[in-house]
């Protein structure tokens, strides 16, 4: 036996006997937080961990008397580091509940770990349909991409959007946002003529537009992780897209609150639909926006921090509401089904599903107080994920 095969045996045999255990004997709660700190997806752990340390700092680090310890580990984006960091958590360190996961595949990689052990994953970041069937234990309070992509594709024949070309990352959440704005614009009768798909891995977005140039379609439709969005805006405008009458739409990830301030007026315009904007209108965000910004030297939260606000959330109910005493089944059973108010809005946990329900909000982005936003203007409300194939 090589000792790789060796290690993840002893690891398989570790988790088997600590699955069902109840919380560690200590005094302390733990949450493994594993998150891409470093690498193309860095923002997105960077905003996830300055959101949990805030919810921490205006909730305490006491529930139901247990003292909480948050874990934060750096997974550089490789599925095979998070599995690998979720299974030295719970098998070493003996977390509670395991949380983050910046990217799909990171997600996948991890969910086996969570059923195993019994452990709620909870998804913070990664946004493809199919994460939440992947293990009964995961439960998401960041977004899916069909979700998020059907209501642009309601708006956008209604508003002189007939014609549409698609570029996507080429994995799990662009593959859902094509394949969910596609039908959904085919179905109010308009076309998609071309799929582009350009790699996750440094995406050179240049061929791809020189092609939908060419193509000159009324608008083109992107998805690409967060923090990738300011090199399509970039390329988008160098190549005088717009200039052609060609209009850029997306999901919320192109014109990320993370990068939008600094993409230039040249965003002005884009319309795009998502969960949560640094601009929603409420009391709520407001105040969240204000905190971030103080606790973080005026970085603007993302949707990436509300995922990961949000989740902060749902554990400390979870470890309230079991009064600190129950295991991975108890905190699962009261992760499901929560109802309460987000920065994004309200938001709903469902219990069948383990998925966020929640608005999805119509954005355009304006100029105010001298800095860009997605400004909403338009909403639909309680938006179940449309990718659930059961
Ligand atoms: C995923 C990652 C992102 O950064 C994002 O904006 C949407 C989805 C993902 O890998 O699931």
């Amino acid at each position: 036996m090589n000792k790789r095969h060796f290690l993840s045996s002893t690891a398989a045999a570790v988790l088997a006997l600590s699955a069902g255990a109840t919380l560690a004997q200590d005094n302390t709660f733990k949450i493994g937080l594993i998150l891409p700190m470093t690498g193309q997806q860095a923002t997105t752990g960077r905003q996830i961990e300055a959101a949990a340390r805030l919810y921490m700092a205006q909730n305490g680090d006491t529930v139901a008397g247990k003292k909480i310890q948050l874990i934060v580990k750096d997974d550089t984006s490789i599925p095979d580091m998070t599995k690998r960091l979720a299974q030295e958590l719970v098998v070493n360190d003996k977390v509670n509940v395991l949380a983050g996961m910046g990217i799909t595949p990171s997600a996948l990689a991890t969910a086996q770990i969570a059923t195993q052990s019994k452990t709620p994953l909870v998804v913070m970041a990664a946004a493809t349909s199919s994460i939440t069937e992947a293990s009964p234990y995961v439960v998401r309070t960041s977004f899916t991409l069909p979700q998020a992509s059907v209501a642009l594709a309601d708006w956008a024949p209604k508003n002189g959007i007939k014609k549409v070309v698609t570029l996507v990352s080429d994995y799990g959440p662009g593959l859902d946002a094509e394949k969910f704005f596609t039908s959904r614009l085919q179905f109010n009768g308009g076309q998609v003529v071309e799929q582009l798909r350009v790699p996750l891995r440094s995406p050179d977005f240049a061929p791809f537009l020189q092609k939908v140039r060419d193509i000159k379609p009324d608008a083109l439709f992107v998805f690409v992780p967060s923090g990738a969005g300011a090199a399509v805006m970039k390329q988008f405008l160098e190549r005088g897209m717009d200039k052609a009458g060609i209009r850029l739409i997306g999901t919320g990830d192109v014109t990320d609150d993370d990068q939008l301030n600094d993409m230039g007026d040249g965003a002005l315009g884009v319309v795009t639909s998502h969960h949560y904007s640094a601009a929603h209108p409420s009391a709520m965000n407001k105040k969240f926006v204000e905190a971030f910004q103080k606790a973080n030297k005026n970085l603007r939260p993302n949707f990436m921090a509300v995922g990961g606000y949000d989740g902060m959330r749902v554990i400390y109910e979870a470890l309230r509401v079991t009064k600190g005493n129950g295991g991975g089944d108890a905190l699962l059973g009261a992760m499901k089904g929560q109802i309460f108010e987000s920065p994004r809005g309200p938001i709903f946990i469902d219990a069948q599903t383990r998925d966020v329900v929640q608005n999805i909000y119509l954005r355009k982005v304006e100029k105010k107080d001298g800095q860009l936003y997605n400004v909403e203007f338009d909403v639909v409300k309680d938006v179940k994920d449309p990718g659930k194939t059961k």
